[in-house]
C-alpha cells in the first residue's frame, strides 16, 4: 500500500501492515550491528519518518550506506513499534531503491545544519526540503484553503479579477507596465511619446495593483464577492514586510459600511487562526520551539479577543502622548508607518488593533468621504510584529464626491467611466478590504520576513528562479 508519511502519523495503521514510502532522505546513520537508520521526508507532515534498513537486503553494501542526504527513495516494508522517541512507529524495510543520487553531497546545499534565512533565499529551488520551509508552506496552504472555505461558508462568490489591467487601483503609480512593443522599434505619437495605442491591448496596461475596482462591480451584482490571486506593486521598498508580488484575498460587499467590513475581517481572522491550531499543530509546534515562542498563544489570544478599534485622531493622540522620540513625527495628517503601527500593537495595546477614519489626503481616492470632510471612512488591521495586514474602507457610492476625489487624485475621470456608471446605474454603499496574504502568515508562524513566506519571492533587484 503505498502511504503519504502524515498517513502515518494521523491514521492508525495497525503495525505489521506492508507500505511504500517515497520521499528525500534527510539523514542516514549506521550502526554497528549492521543496520541503517534512513530518516525520510516527503513533505505531507512535519514529522519524518524513520526507516530501519537491515544489512541483509540486497544493496546494502552496494547502495544503502552510500545514501546521502538529499537522495530520493523509494522504500517498502512493514510498519514496526519505534523504540525512538518521537514517533510511534518506523518502517523495517525490506527494499530500498534509490530514484535519484546526490551527485556531490560535499556540495549539497541543504545538508541537515541550520541554514540562515538569506542562505536559504539563495537556494529557493531547495530550501523547500527544510523544516522551516516545510512548515511555513503547510501552514500557507492551511490558511488559503481556510479562507476561500471561510468565504464559502458565509455566502461569497470567489471572482477572478485580471492580472492585466489599464486602472491604477491604488492612484499610487507603482505598477509594472506589460507591454508588448519592441525596445528597438518603439512607435511614437506626434508628441514624440511612446504610443501605446500600437500595444498589443491597443493602450497602456499593467499588473494589477489589487482587484478591488473589479471586485465592486461584482459586488454591485451579486452582493457578496471576494478575488484572491497575486498583485503586483513596484514599489522599491527593501523592507521585511513588502514584497513586489504578494497575494491579496480582497472580499466585497454590497449594502455594507465600514462597521460590517471590520467584523468581517475580525471574523476572518479568527477563523484563519483556528483552522492553523486544529490543522498544523505539528508545525505550529514547530515555530515555537526555533522561531517566536508565543506563535501558538497569539493566536489563541486573537481568537479570544474583541477587536480594539481606535480612530485614528486617537491614535495620532496616543503616540503624541507617548512621549516616544520616533524617527518620523507625529502630527494629525502623517501618514502611520511601521514604527508607529508597531508602538501601537506591541506596546500602548499590545494586541492587534483597527484604526478607522483616516485623512483623506493619505488614502486612496475611492474611499467614502466621512461628514467631517476630513477623513475618509477607511480602516487597517494592525498586528503585532507585522503592523498593517489589512487595508479596507467603505468605498465613495455618490458619483459628485467620487468625480471630485478622482480630479484631485490628479486622475481622469475619463479613465474610469465603467467605475463611476456603478455610481449612476443604481448605486449602493458598498465596503470591502484586502488582506495580504504573506503578512497573515508571518504573523501566524512568527517568521519575520515575507521574503521567506512566499515559495519565490519577488524583491528589487531580484527574480531569480
Ligand atoms: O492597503 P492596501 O494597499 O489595500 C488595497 O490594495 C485595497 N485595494 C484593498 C481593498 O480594499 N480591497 O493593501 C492591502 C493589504 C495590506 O494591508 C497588506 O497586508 C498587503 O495588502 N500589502 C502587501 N503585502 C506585501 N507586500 C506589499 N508590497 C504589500 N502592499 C500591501
Ligand atoms: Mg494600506
Amino acid at each position: 500500500m503505498d502511504v503519504s508519511i502524515s498517513d502515518i502519523s494521523t491514521s492508525s495503521l495497525p503495525e505489521g501492515t506492508e507500505i511504500t514510502v517515497k520521499g528525500w532522505v534527510r539523514t542516514r546513520r549506521d550502526s554497528k550491528s549492521g543496520v541503517s537508520f534512513i530518516h525520510l521526508s516527503d513533505g505531507s507532515c512535519f514529522n519524518s519518518l524513520q526507516i530501519v534498513v537491515p544489512d541483509e537486503i540486497s544493496n546494502y553494501q552496494s547502495e544503502v550506506i552510500k545514501v546521502t542526504a538529499g537522495c530520493s527513495i523509494i522504500a517498502r516494508g512493514c510498519l514496526v513499534q519505534s523504540k525512538g522517541s518521537g514517533q510511534s512507529v518506523e518502517l523495517r524495510a525490506r527494499e530500498v531503491h534509490v530514484v535519484g543520487w546526490v551527485k556531490d553531497p560535499e556540495t549539497y546545499p541543504m545538508s541537515s545544519k541550520r541554514h540562515s534565512m538569506e542562505y536559504l533565499r539563495e537556494h529557493a529551488h531547495l530550501r523547500p526540503r527544510t523544516n522551516i520551509i516545510g512548515s511555513m508552506t503547510r501552514v500557507r496552504n492551511c490558511i488559503s484553503q481556510a479562507i476561500h472555505r471561510f468565504f464559502n461558508e458565509q455566502g461569497f462568490l470567489w471572482v477572478s479579477t485580471p492580472i492585466i489591467t489599464a486602472s491604477d487601483c491604488e492612484g499610487a503609480g507603482e505598477m509594472f507596465r506589460v507591454s508588448t512593443l519592441d525596445p528597438n522599434n518603439i512607435p511614437l505619437d506626434s508628441n514624440g511619446h511612446v504610443d501605446f495605442k500600437e500595444d498589443f491591448f491597443g493602450k497602456e496596461t499593467f499588473l494589477t495593483v489589487s482587484g478591488q475596482l473589479n471586485t465592486e462591480t461584482y459586488a454591485c451584482a451579486l452582493s457578496k464577492v471576494y478575488t484572491f490571486g497575486p498583485t503586483f506593486r513596484a514599489e522599491n521598498s527593501n523592507t521585511s514586510r513588502h514584497l513586489a508580488e504578494f497575494w491579496m484575498v480582497e472580499p466585497e460587499i454590497a449594502f455594507a459600511d465600514l462597521e460590517q467590513s471590520a467584523q468581517l475581517a475580525e471574523s476572518l481572522l479568527k477563523y484563519i487562526c483556528k483552522a492553523v491550531l486544529i490543522e498544523r499543530q505539528d508545525d505550529m509546534s514547530f515555530f515555537v520551539k526555533h522561531i517566536d515562542s508565543n506563535a501558538i498563544s497569539r493566536l489563541e489570544r486573537l481568537i479570544n479577543m474583541d477587536f480594539i478599534t481606535v480612530d485614528y485622531a486617537e491614535a495620532v493622540d496616543i503616540l503624541i502622548d507617548s512621549g516616544k522620540k520616533f524617527e518620523f513625527p507625529v502630527y494629525w495628517g502623517v501618514d502611520l508607518s511601521s514604527e508607529h503601527e508597531r508602538y501601537l500593537t506591541e506596546i500602548h495595546f499590545n494586541s492587534p488593533v483597527i484604526v478607522i477614519n483616516y485623512p483623506k489626503e493619505i488614502k486612496a481616492f475611492y474611499m467614502k468621504v466621512n461628514d467631517d470632510g476630513k477623513t475618509v471612512a477607511a480602516m487597517d488591521v494592525l498586528a503585532p510584529g507585522i503592523g498593517e495586514i489589512i487595508g479596507g474602507s467603505q468605498r465613495e457610492h455618490r458619483i459628485d464626491v467620487l468625480d471630485e476625489r478622482i480630479v484631485e487624485a490628479g486622475m481622469n475621470p475619463k479613465d474610469y467611466g465603467w467605475y463611476r456608471e456603478l455610481r449612476t446605474y443604481g448605486t449602493v454603499p458598498h465596503s470591502g478590504f484586502g488582506l495580504g496574504l504573506e503578512r497573515m502568515v508571518a504573523y501566524v508562524t512568527g517568521i519575520s520576513n515575507v521574503r521567506d513566506v512566499i515559495p519565490f519571492p519577488r524583491t528589487p533587484k531580484n527574480a531569480s528562479f
